[in-house]
């Protein structure tokens, strides 16, 4: 695997190979001295055009624990804001051998175009493209799911028969659209619950059931995992607004509150990507209780990140090197 540019991409067994690679390498996160030697001599570079608090500094983390060089690029305080092209900007990482580019950028699309259009050698890793893909992340929750709902042994296994529930601005979310190619290639069986306003055009042809009412879709589809997505403010004030009629009543309809939480079967975990509007569409009893594994998604998130650039730098097809 070079490239990891979207979870469509990924077959089953490739999916499964990562996350069974993610769990060695958080095995090796639990030790003392956390770094392995794998990918010494080797520069990562962040090049995030877009804000990012988690995804960032866990790419940073990962690579850094699998004893990369990495450089942090952010357009402000670069010549992009002198106008320079993705293009020129890539190019100038290649001259200065970089091994791979994580990127992040408003446009859905930049990391394909980095990967095909001939202006660099390194590996892509795609790690947030506008409202298209975020592979790394739905690893990150299939992984986090996996450890919960699937048995005390979750190596080699998929997601076959979980009931798995994405509820919010599907809209603007590159995290749905993972999730639902990733969670469905690993044979769950995935609904995505919104007001008509957040539901992309042709969201019927997607693999996944659709429901615009959250009570009854908790009713007639109850969730293993129940996954809730931010309001993206900052898209939704670029578009004119409009999408809801108050922030009280998307909270009436579509948040999860202590209600919702009781409702849900015992054993159902609570997942958000973060950031999280708390009091918008989960509030805080829901963020921080006993059913809530936002946290481990960040833990889970470094080890499937150390796997991703694993898998992609060394060009590995087996085990982890000790
Ligand atoms: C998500 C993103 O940026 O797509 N966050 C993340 O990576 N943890 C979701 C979001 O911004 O709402």
């Amino acid at each position: 695997m070079k490239h990891l540019l979207s979870a469509q991409d990924l077959t089953r067994d490739q999916a499964i190979q990562i996350l069974d690679i993610a769990e060695e390498m958080a095995a090796t996160q639990a030790r003392e001295v956390k770094k392995l030697p794998t990918l010494r001599g080797q520069t990562v570079v962040n090049l995030f055009f877009e804000d990012s608090t988690r995804t960032r500094i866990s790419f940073e983390t990962a690579a850094k624990r699998l004893s990369a060089d990495v450089i942090n690029f952010s357009p402000k305080g670069s010549s992009v804001s002198k106008g320079e092209s993705l293009k020129d900007t890539v190019l100038t990482l290649g001259a200065m051998h970089t091994d791979a580019i994580v990127v992040r950028h408003y446009a859905s699309g930049a990391p394909y175009n980095i990967a095909h259009a001939g202006w660099t050698d390194a590996c892509v890793i795609n790690a947030g493209d506008g409202t298209h893909q975020h592979p790394t992340q739905s690893l990150l929750d299939a992984m986090t799911m996996r450890r919960h709902l699937m048995g005390p042994t979750p190596v080699g296994q998929d997601l076959n028969g979980l009931s798995i529930m994405i509820v919010g601005d599907v809209l603007h979310s590159r995290v749905a659209r993972s999730g639902v190619d990733l969670f469905t290639t690993l044979g769950a069986k995935v609904t995505l619950v919104a007001p008509a306003t957040l539901l992309p055009i042709g969201v019927d042809t997607w693999p996944c059931g659709v429901y615009y009412d959250l009570d009854q879709a908790l009713r007639e589809a109850p969730p293993d995992a129940l996954m809730m997505l931010r309001v993206q403010k900052e898209r939704m004030s670029a578009a004119g607004g409009g999408f809801f009629p108050s922030p009280q009543e998307y909270t009436r309809d579509y948040g999860l509150d202590e209600a919702r939480l009781a409702a849900l079967q015992r054993h159902a975990i609570v997942l958000h990507p973060g950031p999280m509007n708390r009091g918008l569409e989960i509030t805080s009893g829901a963020a921080d209780g006993a059913r809530s594994v936002i946290v481990e998604q960040v833990a889970n998130g470094v080890a499937v990140r150390m796997a991703v650039l694993y898998l992609t730098m060394t060009g590995a097809k087996g085990k982890v090197a000790a």
